[in-house]
């Protein structure tokens, strides 16, 4: 990783104190990986843990797909990674059958196995203790999975929530179809009553919904300009998002792929690069066709104040070169003299 070393901290020390600490919860899959390495190409942010939870694979695959990655991208080795829930808390989990991420969640591609082992303690306890650790509004998260951890947080540990500044997710499609069900997105649709939950938490929440995600694919193009280049981080990433535009292509027609978890994490580091518009909103959690939608009332409708920024717009050439320059420029292969 060419990043500049910033001194791995819990508290940042003075000369990192500009970097917004986060924690990103996530259940990689292909783009939850995309999304920390991303992260990690990112001076703006200091990730100073990562939670997990089921989501695109079970969670035993997703904890040791995130300790896989922590190694690829070269973490601090102190970095925690915690385990969090296996399933939602009000409804038997449901692992996608038909496997979007591929054989083993990264597109079929193999990671050498981690020695790191997952933090002792549960994620959500972990998580509790590190936001009471901090002053109010210390902590952004970044959430690019079922919120089940989330929810079982704010639920569980009322008290640690001041110190969130805000709750970046990548969830939901507000005036866009869903990719689950007609109206509802995967990680709402998994866990319907943590995400209504979590919106209506009073916690600062900006929401990265397929909106925006699906306005701002990464081409053909760009997957070529990783593998092309030869490192090992970046022919895995391209790899990786290969799988995906091939897919993509066979459902679609567009060799290309919505990296819907990365650009939560763009949001993160660039929100100029998004149109926001506040509105009130919450999940719906029942009926045949509905479970899992976000509701978004822009214009009052429910007389609810606003709870929520979401994302309406994106500029998508300038998300693509963002992250894939990003890329290149950490993890890339040295110039050639
Ligand atoms: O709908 C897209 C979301 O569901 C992404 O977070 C992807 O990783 C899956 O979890
Ligand atoms: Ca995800």
């Amino acid at each position: 990783m060419n990043r500049p070393e910033t001194p791995y901290s819990e508290t940042p020390s003075p000369e990192t104190a500009s970097p917004e600490p986060v924690v990103i919860d996530c259940d990689p899959g292909i783009d939850d990986a995309v999304a920390l390495l991303l992260a990690f190409a990112s001076p703006e942010l200091d990730v100073t843990g990562i939670t997990t939870v089921a989501g695109n694979v079970g969670i035993g695959q997703v904890v040791d797909n995130a300790l896989r990655l922590c190694d690829l991208i070269g973490t601090d080795p102190r970095l925690p990674v915690a385990r969090g829930h296996a399933g939602p808390l009000a409804r038997a989990v449901r692992i996608p059958d038909e496997p979007v991420h591929g054989e083993g969640g990264l597109g079929g591609v193999t990671l050498p196995p981690s020695a790191r082992t997952p933090h002792p303690e549960h994620a959500v306890a972990w998580l509790a203790e590190r936001l009471r650790a901090r002053p109010a509004g210390g902590l952004t998260l970044i959430a690019t999975a079922p919120l089940t951890n989330i929810a079982a947080l704010l639920h569980t540990h009322p008290d640690a929530a001041p110190a969130i500044k805000e709750i970046v997710v990548m969830g939901g499609a507000a005036f866009a179809p869903g990719n689950v069900t007609p109206s509802a997105e995967f990680n709402f649709f998994a866990d319907p009553e943590a995400a209504r939950y979590v919106t209506e938490a009073g916690v600062p929440l900006r929401i990265v919904g397929l909106d925006v995600t699906r306005a701002a694919l990464t081409t053909r193009a760009d997957i070529d300009r990783l593998l092309a280049d030869g490192a090992p981080v970046t022919g895995a990433a391209g790899r990786m998002l290969d799988h995906l535009a091939t897919r993509y292509e066979r459902r679609h027609g567009i060799d290309a792929c919505a990296v819907h978890d990365a650009l939560a994490v763009a949001a993160a580091v660039r929100p100029d690069l998004i149109e926001w518009t506040d509105a009130w909103v919450t999940v719906e959690c029942g009926g045949e066709f509905s479970r899992g939608k976000l509701i978004a009332d822009v214009h009052g409708r429910t007389g609810r104040p606003h709870n929520a920024r979401v994302a309406t717009g994106v500029d998508a050439d300038a998300f693509r070169a963002f992250l894939i320059t990003r890329l290149l420029h950490t993890y890339g292969a040295p110039a050639h003299p």
